[in-house]
């Protein structure tokens, strides 16, 4: 059997590659083909929000090489609670490049040299002067209600 990237499968891998996120997804968990810029999601209590974006992420950023990604919660708790280390969260989801979380500058790395860096709804000014080719907006609804996130400068 061979897995997507055409590599035979041994037995070691086999169950593993069971649980490719590809085979698992819902179909409204799947990005949307062709050009777009802005993806969004909406879905009840457990529907798989946060796992669609961080499976989205993690293939992303090992794909691309030095990208730049900003992921915004409404707290910084959040983001490292929920969206890194929570049970949907990348580090949780991540089964091949795994990215290293560094704390001290709020960031996870991937080998690759792709950079995400966690920011808070709660600070929006912090989200001026980094540069970013892409955001992920978790919970999004409970920073525009506030109005707290400027949507230009997050996206
Ligand atoms: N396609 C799927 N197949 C199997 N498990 C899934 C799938 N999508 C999500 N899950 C799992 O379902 C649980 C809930 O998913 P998730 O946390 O993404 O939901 P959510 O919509 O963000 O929830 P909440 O509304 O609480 O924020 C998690 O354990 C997640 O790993
Ligand atoms: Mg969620």
């Amino acid at each position: 059997m061979l897995d997507f990237d055409g590599r035979e499968i041994g037995s070691e891998r086999l169950g593993r590659s069971f649980r490719l996120w590809a085979l698992e997804r819902h179909p409204a968990q799947e990005a949307p083909k062709g050009d777009w810029r802005v993806w969004l999601l909406m879905g009840g209590r457990g529907s798989g929000k946060t796992r669609a974006g961080a499976e989205w992420v993690h293939e992303v950023a090992r794909r691309t090489a030095k990208l730049r990604i900003a992921l915004v919660a409404e707290t910084l708790g959040d983001a490292r609670e929920v969206m890194i280390d929570g049970v949907s969260g990348i580090c949780r989801i991540a089964r091949r490049e795994r990215p290293e979380f560094e704390a001290s500058r709020r960031r996870l790395v991937w080998p690759n040299g792709t950079i995400a860096q966690i920011f808070s709804s709660e600070d929006p000014e912090s989200l001026r002067g980094p540069q970013f080719h892409l955001a992920w907006c978790d919970e999004l609804h409970r920073s525009i209600v506030s109005e707290r996130v400027n949507l230009k400068s997050a996206a």
